[in-house]
């Protein structure tokens, strides 16, 4: 029987680290689309594709095989075979996936990807239109949210434990972008789903928004 969380929200709602605790605590596999974007977005960088370059994109986007393996309960992307999950989480890359994920060819193949690992397993997936388009009859839907100052700060923060300068201000701006960006493409636009019950966790900590979807499940029969 196939069982799936969808999760959709904008960059830096916290998506990743709820999914990936809430799937330890329900013993799901947890599927970070984004990633897969990203590889996508890598692979283009590295052919020098520019990401306003939409045919280019579409047919070099075909030579690209994007698979996914979980090694350690950790999702591992592969692009032609390499494991390419250290290259992923650069701004570079993150700007190029949100332009290039704009693409009718591109979104194809990843959902199709998707689709398949959902059908196989039970999943908690995240993204910008895992319940509107890639799980449309997910057992929860829920779409996370925050203020953009919160998810600026909150981007800062994690830039900044790293050891790198960043001004905050900068980053506000390119996380509007990027909202703006990913809220009004054409295909499969980020939304919330109509039956996809919103969380704003602008004033929430880890713990209480997982405690909110554990409970949203409990509520509905999935989960004791
Ligand atoms: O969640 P993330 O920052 O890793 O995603 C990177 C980009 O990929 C995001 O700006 C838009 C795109 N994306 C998408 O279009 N659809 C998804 N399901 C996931 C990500």
């Amino acid at each position: 029987m196939s069982f799936s969380i969808a999760i959709d929200g904008p960059a830096g709602a916290g998506k990743s680290t709820i999914a990936k605790q809430v799937a330890k605590k329900m013993n799901l596999i947890y599927v970070d689309t984004g990633a897969m974007y990203r590889a996508m977005a890598l692979y283009l960088i590295r052919e020098k594709v520019n990401a306003n370059e939409a045919d280019k994109i579409s047919e070099k986007c075909k030579s690209a095989d994007i698979t996914i393996r979980y090694e350690n309960g950790e999702q591992v992307v592969y692009l032609n075979g390499e494991n390419v999950n250290p290259y992923l989480r650069t701004e570079e890359v993150g700007k190029m996936a949100s332009a290039s994920s704009v693409n009718g060819d591109v979104r194809a193949k990843l959902v199709q990807l998707q689709q398949k690992l959902a059908s196989e397993a039970k999943v908690i997936m995240d993204g910008r239109d895992i319940g509107t388009c890639v799980l449309p009859n997910a057992n929860v839907k829920i779409y996370l949210t925050a203020s953009v100052e919160v998810r600026a700060k909150r981007r800062y923060d994690e830039l900044t434990a790293k050891g790198e300068t960043w001004d905050l201000e900068e980053i506000k701006k390119e996380i509007a972008e990027r909202d703006h960006r990913d809220m009004t493409r054409e295909i499969s636009p980020l939304r919330q789903a109509e039956d996809a019950i919103l969380l704003d966790t602008s004033y929430m900590g880890i713990e209480e928004v997982i405690n909110a979807i554990m409970k949203i499940c409990e509520e509905k029969g999935l989960w004791k």
